[in-house]
């Protein structure tokens, strides 16, 4: 496994993988790895010969009460599996490397930036931008992997990549979910036993919703409050929970009827963690069969 964090090298890596007729993918991560990276990780190298993984904590996409500092690093693990999912090269640069002195430019996202998150984290998803941005560009073209557990951030993306004519593929990958239905996140270490029993009402409040979907109910407010009501009996707190058109994330609200392909998506706080989850209503499976 080559393992580099030099920005130049990583480029010509990539490049020379090019010139050797290879397919370049890329899955870029935050580190933390877990089967759902795997997953990630697994399907781009179905579409590309040559896999690219990053592993950088982007500090813009953090706000000054968040949890940048004591986001887990466990890089010599991250490599481990990177190599066991077929990964060909970790790219894990140190901050000053992504973000040199004299660094200013930032990617500002549009409405697709607005509600949900981006409502809750102000700045999150330009920091995401930003960092995906200056990814891309070192990658060159490229199939890259993003999972649906992060909604939002996946239609950011695909909006950046259209909207800046960047070389690249985005691949949607299904949200990896325990056996009982907790979406995999990195954030799940934090929980306690309490808190990751109590984590739960995510996915089921997500399987009512789309069970009440699938035999035709329409209504947002009717649909929201099969999510909200059992996680407000043990979530500490909840940032949100909406459904959008799946495409624009236009929020539907009270009881206007909402779109046959509709994202209803949680934020919750579980006292260590903040958690999100979502279903695109119409197209993903129940969490909870
Ligand atoms: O989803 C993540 O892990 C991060 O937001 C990403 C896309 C790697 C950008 O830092």
């Amino acid at each position: 496994m080559i393992v580099l964090s030099d920005p130049s090298a990583f480029r010509n890596e990539c490049e020379q993988a090019r010139r050797s007729q290879k397919r370049v993918g890329l899955v870029p991560t935050m580190g933390a790895l877990h089967e759902g990276h795997a997953t990630l990780i697994r399907r781009a190298r179905e579409a590309a010969d040559f896999v690219a993984v990053t592993i950088f904590v982007n500090p813009t996409q953090f706000g000054p009460n968040e949890d940048f500092s004591r986001y887990p690093r466990t890089l010599d693990a991250d490599v481990e599996k990177c190599t066991q999912a077929g990964a060909s090269l970790v790219f894990a640069p140190e901050t000053s490397a992504m973000y040199p002195p004299g660094d200013e430019t930032r990617v500002v996202p549009g409405a697709t930036a607005g509600p949900f998150c981006g409502e809750f984290r102000p700045g999150h998803f330009q920091g995401v931008a930003t960092v995906v941005s200056k990814l891309f560009a070192l990658t060159g073209a490229c199939t890259a992997a993003f999972g649906k557990k992060d909604y939002q951030q996946l239609r950011v993306i695909q909006r950046l990549v259209t909207d800046l004519f960047f070389p690249v593929v985005v691949l949607p990958v299904p949200t990896v979910r325990e056996s009982d239905g907790l979406a995999m996140s990195s954030r799940n270490r934090y929980l306690s036993e309490t808190d990751r029993r109590n984590a739960l009402a995510i996915p089921r409040g997500l399987s009512a919703a789309h069970r009440a979907f699938a035999a035709g109910e329409r209504r947002a407010s009717v649909l929201t409050s099969l999510v909200r009501n059992p996680i407000s009996a043990v979530a500490n707190s909840i940032d949100y929970v909406d459904i959008a058109d799946a495409d624009t994330l236009a929020i539907a609200r009270d009881d206007a009827p909402v779109s046959d392909r509709s994202v209803i998506a949680v934020a919750a706080r579980f006292s260590g963690a903040r958690l999100i989850d979502n279903v695109v209503l119409g197209e993903d499976p129940a969490p909870i069969g």
